[in-house]
């Protein structure tokens, strides 16, 4: 692999020990992609931050980077950690964990990565630009930036998301080519998807499809459209982060949507090397539901809200209280904004509480009680029943609204006959 003059000067220790490790990770990890060279990057984006998943030898990690000096030289930020920095004694969390917890937001603090503590780091900090080069790591931002922005990052582990902070260089490999970028796999959808659940649920559905494909999947989508209203994000994050999750798809093209299918979609269809059909989201639906009960907690928030999405449940409530807990998961930067707004103190006093900083996926949900949750998720009901051990009951947001209100009855009626999953495609 071609290492520039300054990328070798950083190798042998002009920026500190920590820098020099970290072109050390990179050149190495180049290798293994067959990178021939590095790529400059505007942002960077680190996982591996909730104390529950790396634990003490992770944080022990950290602290020792941290304490040889470099520091990050392009803007870097932190993936959600495993608790509210605010509302963790109302949430009933133990302070030795929030103690670990700050500990590793310190380390990484110190390597110049900011606590933006979001998987939406494009609602909470400058947007990427069509184009750009970054080094993010978790899967539904990484696939959000490649898909709907047409910025370009593979998906970086936690350590390799520091090395490229503290360099500003990341291997030129995989996503961030043009050759890496070609779908691998028509998909022609047959069915009406008109909400951010049904997008969702496509996903889980399309990631599963793509799951084995050997060339590596990247779908080229078509005959579905996101809506044209406020709900637009939402839906293209809610498809991706599924298709993320069951599949590990960095990048889908949507015809006629996302930017690089919209410019040259007949070219790129032309690269797949095969097509697949979904015909209906029904069997997908039912893989996703998981409950075996009434619901103790109805979630929003995964991938982490926008301040529209607030806005959006704040109209479905139509002045009525929850009489199950809602919790929402978004940044700290849009639930400042919704303070300021009035917005999160109507939320709460209908019973919808603002969460940030940490993710249902790490939140410690079985300690709390909850067995049963409702989501309009597809990627938080992939994940609940093996992370957490909890029931899913997945919706529409204006189902699980109701189901909010009502307190429970819709989910208890929607449990399926028989579980399947993935069905509807051929
Ligand atoms: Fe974000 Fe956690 Fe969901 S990182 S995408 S809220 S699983």
């Amino acid at each position: 692999m071609n290492l520039s003059q300054d990328e070798l000067a950083i190798l042998s220790g002009s920026r500190g020990s920590g820098a020099a490790r970290a072109m050390e990770i990179l050149s190495a990890l180049g290798r293994i992609g067959g990178a021939e060279d590095m790529v400059d990057v505007c942002s960077v984006q680190v996982s591996g931050v909730s104390y529950r998943n790396i634990g003490p030898h992770g944080l022990a990690f950290l602290q020792e980077w941290a304490g040889q000096g470099s520091k990050a030289v392009v803007p870097a930020y932190m993936n959600p950690g495993g608790a509210d920095r605010r509302l963790w004694q109302t949430l009933g969390l133990p302070a030795e964990f929030v103690d670990k917890q700050e500990r590793v937001i310190k380390a990484l603090s110190k390597l110049g990565i900011k606590p933006t503590l979001t998987c939406t780091p494009y609602h909470a900090a400058p947007r990427p630009k069509f184009g750009d080069h970054l080094a993010w790591s978790e899967s539904s931002a990484v696939c959000y930036a490649n898909s709907v922005i047409g910025a370009r990052t593979n998906r970086e582990g936690g350590p390799s998301a520091i090395a490229a902070a503290l360099t500003g260089r990341t291997p030129r490999h995989t996503l961030h080519t043009d050759a890496g970028r070609l779908p691998t796999t028509v998909v022609e959808v047959g069915c009406p998807a008109p909400t951010a659940s049904d997008a969702g649920a496509l996903g889980y559905l399309v990631g599963q499809l793509l799951a084995h494909d050997p060339r590596g999947g990247i779908p080229f989508i078509r005959g579905v459209e996101p809506p044209e209203d406020s709900s637009r994000e939402a839906w293209l994050k809610a498809l991706g982060a599924a298709m993320a999750a069951s599949g590990s798809v960095g990048l889908f093209h949507l015809e006629g949507v996302t930017p690089e299918a919209a410019a040259s979609g007949p070219e790129l269809q032309k690269a797949a090397g095969r097509k697949v059909k979904v015909d209906s989201l029904e069997g997908a639906k039912r893989g996703l539901f998981s409950a075996k009960g009434r619901p103790s907690l109805v979630a929003f928030g995964c991938p982490h809200a926008s301040l529209d999405e607030l806005k959006r449940l704040d109209e479905l409530l139509k002045g009525r209280k929850a009489v199950v807990p809602v919790w929402v998961f978004t940044s700290e930067a849009v639930r400042k904004k919704a303070e300021k707004s009035g917005l999160a103190g109507r939320l709460s006093s209908l019973g919808a509480a603002l969460i940030a900083d940490t993710c249902i996926v790490v939140a410690p949900l079985a300690d709390m009680g909850i067995t049963n949750v409702v989501t309009d998720s597809a990627k938080a009901a992939f994940y609940l029943p093996s992370h957490q051990g909890v029931g899913v009951c997945f919706e529409s947001q204006e189902a699980a609204v109701e189901a909010a209100v009502a307190g429970g009855q819709l989910c208890a009626s929607k449990a399926p006959q028989a579980a399947s999953s993935g069905g509807g495609a051929s």
